[in-house]
């Protein structure tokens, strides 16, 4: 079947960057990945300004993709494709009429893509990308945070949606099914633990599935934060997204622990002392296993609809929140006990 990694219990599906720590990063953390994860996902290099960064057929920068995609392959692991429409880490050009050649005016190259333009940009770069790893990539993130944080608009202003308008959800997703018929394509997003953004996501999908756009999972990124209470309303968050009718991939999980300085205990914070420094690392950690507790026997409970579930890193050295300790792992890659509550939890 098309869907990757049905049984997410007793071992947690990972996702693994090799994109702005380099090589090094991964050998560095190749065997934590290996031992507790069965799939990946690329932090950033297959995203637009990474993979596509010039226009042209020419403008592809495969090396770090290509890496990607071999490294799961060789180690049998599941691989997913991050992310092909997004707001974020797109280059300029892609949202630019074409430059104009030298002996033009110079008016063009500061004006605005039509939609006709930017709707065939589009197919170009998913026809290429899904196409180049077409059976083996086999879930993709097709839109990335499309929703607004802001008032009563479902989508955000992104150039996306004022060059294209609304349907540039659905024609990415019609381009993806065509290059690879076979591929999981998602929508993926952020703070959907809210029930404002949540109703957004599912009016939205509901006009996406309304129009026959073929989206086949939803992707709750679940960046949580162990000072909210972010956490504890996953269980409605993924009953309410359940709802839809399609599985649910957990895309991103961390939780972000309490900032460097704030205070956690009734300690002196200010104290430079080694054992006060302890102390509020074992409190942190004692609570972001909590958090990571809480997390999991939501997920348990809605493990029929849950087919996926991907770490935004393996430990906390790799992590884009490195400053919040969020992973599962230290920055040494000794398990926290996060790891432990997560193992009996799941
Ligand atoms: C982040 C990466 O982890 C960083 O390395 C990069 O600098 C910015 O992007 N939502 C997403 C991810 O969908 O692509 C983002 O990844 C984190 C938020």
């Amino acid at each position: 079947g098309a869907a990757v990694n049905r049984r997410i219990v007793g071992g947690p599906v990972g996702r693994f960057g090799f994109g702005r720590r380099g090589v090094d990063a991964v050998r560095r953390d190749r065997e934590l990945v290996l031992r507790h994860f069965n799939s990946v996902s690329p932090e950033n290099d297959l995203k637009w300004a990474l993979v596509h960064p010039r226009p042209g057929a020419d403008g592809y920068a495969w090396a770090p993709a290509d890496a990607f995609v071999e490294f799961g392959e060789r180690h049998g692991m599941s691989i997913i494709g991050h992310t092909l429409v997004w707001h974020s880490q797109t280059p300029d050009w892609v949202f630019r009429a074409d430059a104009p050649r030298s002996n033009e005016s110079r008016q063009g190259g500061g004006t605005r893509a039509t939609r006709e333009q930017l709707l065939e940009r589009m197919r170009e770069h998913i026809h290429t990308v899904v196409g180049r790893y077409k059976g083996r990539i086999k879930v993709w993130d097709v839109v990335n945070e499309a929703i607004s944080d802001h008032g009563d608009y479902v989508l955000r202003d992104s150039p996306w949606r004022q060059i294209i308008g609304p349907d540039f959800v659905a024609k990415a997703f019609e381009y993806a099914h065509e290059a690879d018929p076979d591929a999981v394509l998602r929508y993926n997003d952020y703070g959907l633990e809210g029930a404002a953004k949540r109703g957004k996501l599912i009016s939205l999908i509901r006009t996406l599935q309304a129009d026959g756009a073929p989206v086949m999972a939803i992707g709750t990124q679940a960046h949580l934060n162990v000072t909210s209470a972010s956490f504890k309303s996953m269980d409605q968050s993924l009953s309410e997204i359940e709802a839809l009718g399609l599985p649910i991939h957990v895309t991103e999980l961390d939780i972000n622990g309490a900032r460097q300085g704030q205070r956690t205990t009734g300690a002196d914070v200010s104290s430079n002392s080694a054992a006060t420094a302890g102390g509020l690392v074992a409190e942190a950690d004692r609570r972001l296993a909590e958090a990571y507790e809480g997390v999991f026997q939501a997920l348990i409970e809605h493990r029929e609809s849950l087919e996926v579930v991907t770490f935004w890193g393996a430990n906390d050295a790799n992590s884009w929140r490195s400053r919040g300790r969020p992973l599962l792992f230290d920055a040494d890659s000794n398990p926290k006990p996060a790891f432990q509550k997560v193992i009996l939890t799941a």
